[in-house]
């Protein structure tokens, strides 16, 4: 079983994530925090808990950071809407949030587990994790692995040069990439393989009941705002490919990599600069021998797209008929 933290923004491609966490038979859900992102951590705190609640997810729900640690606070109302589920219609929430904040609810779960047994699963800007390394900087040796959404090689979707989750809080990530823990880079390169194409759509069709046409709703109203918006044939189920890996590796490749956030440009700030251990021959960054180059992020690169689909499908049935 993979024990995990899944610290999310919902967000379409997060409630997808949390049904795929909560559907799957090893992946022990040990709690969902919230952090500001998609849109206000109201919104998407609110959100969280009225997925929970119409299907029927019991675990922890901890509200996390309004805004990033630095800049000014971006939301993606263009994708997400003005309420960061538009689309869907769900019911109010029936259940109290944990008391705690997200970053003691973090810190918390991270030390009452074993050592390395549990992993955090970013999926919206960074703000929670970095703030829990800040108050408890031991929590880095103790989790087992960070698998997080955000960044990219190559284009991005809220800049020319940057993903939204990073840009969303270039610091938080920054901190979350350098702190020396065992860390997955799940970026654009990777998610804009993750699409809900029309096959995939007929399948979720098939499983029937409430829980498909949530996601079949999610799929309507995202596909139209990705399409106006960024010009991708079929919506991105960016955030549940994070969960997917930790179900099964082999859902992508990875190749090792020291990442870095542009935190400056002008340009390109929340930018992340790959230096690929096999490709680049790069000693270190910054042109400067004191900046010792460490490969230690796995950054995703090809999906194997059939295996992610029936993780999606397997889930959504196994949720179905529980
Ligand atoms: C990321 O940004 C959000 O809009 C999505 O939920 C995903 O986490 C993709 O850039
Ligand atoms: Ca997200």
């Amino acid at each position: 079983m993979e024990k995990i933290i899944l610290d999310c923004d919902p967000g379409h491609d997060d409630a997808i994530a949390i049904l795929l966490a909560a559907g799957n038979p090893s992946v022990d859900l040990l709690g969902i925090t919230t952090v500001a992102g998609n849109q206000t951590i109201e919104n998407v705190t609110r959100n969280a808990l009225s997925v929970c609640t119409a299907y029927g997810i019991q675990v922890p729900v901890a509200r996390g950071a309004a805004g990033p640690l630095v800049g000014p606070q971006a939301l993606a109302a263009e994708i997400h809407g003005e309420s960061g589920l538009d689309g869907p219609v769900l019911p109010s929430a029936s259940f109290e949030l944990d008391d705690r904040h997200a970053v003691d609810f973090i810190i918390d779960t991270v030390m009452a587990h074993e050592p390395h047994t549990v992993t955090l699963v970013p999926v919206g800007p960074f703000t929670n994790i970095a703030l829990a390394i800040r108050k408890a900087p031991y929590i880095v040796d103790r989790v087992k692995s960070v698998v997080v959404m955000g960044g990219s090689l190559t284009r991005g979707n809220i800049t020319p040069a940057a993903e939204f989750n990073v840009y969303a809080d270039p610091e938080a990530a920054e901190i979350v990439f350098r702190a020396g823990w065992d860390v997955t880079m799940v970026g654009l390169d990777l998610t804009h393989q993750a699409l809900a194409r029309p096959e995939l759509q007929d399948r979720v069709r098939a499983v029937g009941g409430p829980i498909s046409e949530f996601v079949l709703d999610i799929w309507a109203w995202v596909g139209t705002a990705m399409d106006d918006v960024l010009q991708i044939e079929a919506p991105a189920v960016h955030d549940a490919c994070c969960v997917a890996a930790l179900i099964d590796p082999s859902v992508f490749t990875v190749a090792k990599a020291d990442v870095r956030v542009e935190i400056t440009g002008r340009w390109t700030r929340g930018m992340t600069v790959a230096n690929f251990e096999s490709a680049s021959g790069m000693k270190h960054f910054g042109g400067t021998a004191t900046e010792q180059v460490d490969y230690r992020t796995n950054v995703a690169l090809e999906l194997d797209w059939p295996k992610f689909a029936g993780l999606i499908v397997d889930a959504l049935e196994r949720l179905t008929s529980a």
